[in-house]
C-alpha cells in the first residue's frame, strides 16, 4: 500500500493531520520528518518516524522510495514572526526545504507515477498597501505584494510548486500535482503555536482557560480571518482528494470567520469572567498583522471543491474551543 509522507510533524497541524488521517484510515502507512522525534501523542500513529532537517537532500529519500510514498503533505516551517528574526534561516527552511521535497515528489512520481503535494500557504502572501483600510474580502489575485519574508518565501514556494506540476523543464508529463491552501489564523483546543504573528487569538484563550492574564501583542482592534484545526485539516484532506479537473487553481484561500483582537477577548471573557486580558502592541508583530487582510474570499474553494467550514464563531466556541480546551487541561467548563 502507497503511504503519506508528513514534513513538519511534531506542529500543531502536523499533530492534528496525523491523527485524522490514521482516524479515518488506520491501515494507510504514515511516514513523518521533523526534527525532533514524535510527541507521544502521535508516535504510536506513525510507521516510519524519520529524524533530520527538510532541507537535507537525502534525509526521506530511502524511506520515500521504500513506502512508495504518493501524498506529501509538507508542514515543516518557520513562522512570520521568528522568520523577521531571522529571515535568512527563514529562507533556508522555508524555500529550501521546500525545494528539496519537490525534488524528491518529482522523483517518486518519475518512479511509481504521479505524487499529490499538499502545502500550506498562508495570508501572508497578501501585503496590503500602508494605510489603507481595506475591508472587502481579498481574491487570490489582489495584493500578492508581501512585506514579511514568511510571505514572500509562501508566495514564491507556490510557484516553485505550479512550475514542478506543469513546467518542470518544459515537460509535458507532470509528475507532481501541487495543491496549495492560503490559512488564516488557526486556532487549536489542544495545542498552541510558536512563533508566528495570529499566535494572539490562541494565547489569549489558552491563558484564560488556565486563570493566567495575558495581554496580546496587537492592539484590540486588529482583525484578521481565523479558522479551527478540525476545519484546517478537513480542507487539507479535502484539496488533497479533489480530482485535478475540478480545480481551476495552484492556491486556494480558506476562510471560517474575520474577527478582531477586542472580539475574541470578549468571548473569552463572556466564558470566564475572571480572565484578565489586556492589549501591549508589539510595534514589529502589529506592522505584520496591518499587512494582511481583514478577510479573505474562499468563494473559488467553495465552488471547485465544495469548501464549506464546519465552525462560525459561535460553534467555535461553543462546540470546539471550551470543551476541547477545558479538557485539555482538566478544567471544568461550566
Ligand atoms: N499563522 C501564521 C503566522 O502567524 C500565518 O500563516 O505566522
Amino acid at each position: 500500500m502507497s503511504a503519506i509522507l508528513v514534513t513538519g510533524a511534531n506542529g500543531e497541524i502536523g499533530q492534528a493531520l496525523i491523527r485524522h488521517i490514521h482516524d479515518g484510515a488506520p491501515e494507510k502507512p504514515i511516514i513523518t520528518l521533523d526534527l525532533k522525534p514524535p510527541v507521544d501523542a502521535i508516535a504510536p500513529l506513525i510507521t516510519n518516524a524519520l529524524i533530520g532537517d527538510v532541507t537535507d537532500p537525502e534525509v526521506c529519500e530511502a524511506a520515500a522510495h521504500a513506502h512508495r510514498v504518493d501524498t506529501i503533505f509538507h508542514l515543516a516551517a518557520l513562522l512570520s514572526t521568528r522568520c523577521e528574526q531571522d529571515p535568512e534561516l527563514c529562507h533556508h527552511v522555508n524555500v529550501e526545504g521546500t525545494l528539496n521535497l519537490l525534488r524528491l515528489a518529482h522523483a517518486l512520481g518519475r518512479a511509481y507515477g504521479r505524487v499529490a503535494f499538499v502545502f500550506p500557504s498562508s495570508i501572508a502572501v497578501y501585503g496590503l498597501p500602508a494605510g489603507r483600510n481595506i475591508s472587502a474580502p481579498v481574491r487570490e489575485d489582489e495584493y500578492l505584494m508581501p512585506t514579511t519574508m514568511y510571505g514572500i518565501n509562501k508566495l514564491y514556494c507556490e510557484h516553485l510548486g505550479r512550475y514542478y506540476s506543469h513546467y518542470y523543464q518544459q515537460e509535458a508529463d507532470a509528475c507532481v500535482d501541487f495543491r496549495a491552501l492560503r490559512f488564516p489564523g488557526i486556532i487549536s483546543a489542544h495545542t498552541l503555536p510558536t512563533g508566528g504573528t495570529t499566535d494572539y487569538a490562541s494565547e489569549m484563550i489558552h491563558a484564560a482557560v488556565q486563570g493566567k492574564p495575558y495581554a496580546a501583542f496587537v492592539h484590540e482592534q486588529t482583525r484578521l480571518p481565523f479558522m479551527m484545526m478540525p476545519d484546517a485539516v478537513r480542507a487539507l484532506l479535502m484539496l488533497a482528494q479533489t480530482p485535478a479537473e475540478r480545480l481551476t487553481r495552484t492556491a486556494y484561500n480558506v476562510n471560517s470567520f474575520s474577527i478582531s483582537a477586542a472580539e475574541i477577548a470578549a468571548l473569552v471573557q463572556g466564558q470566564f469572567a475572571a480572565s484578565q486580558v489586556s492589549f501591549a502592541p508589539n510595534p514589529v508583530r502589529q506592522r505584520i498583522v496591518d499587512s494582511w487582510p481583514n478577510d479573505v474570499d474562499d468563494s473559488t474553494a467553495r465552488s471547485d471543491w465544495g469548501w464549506s467550514p464546519a465552525f462560525g464563531i459561535e460553534t467555535a466556541f461553543s462546540d470546539y474551543l471550551i470543551p476541547g480546551i477545558c479538557a485539555h487541561y482538566g478544567v471544568s467548563s461550566e
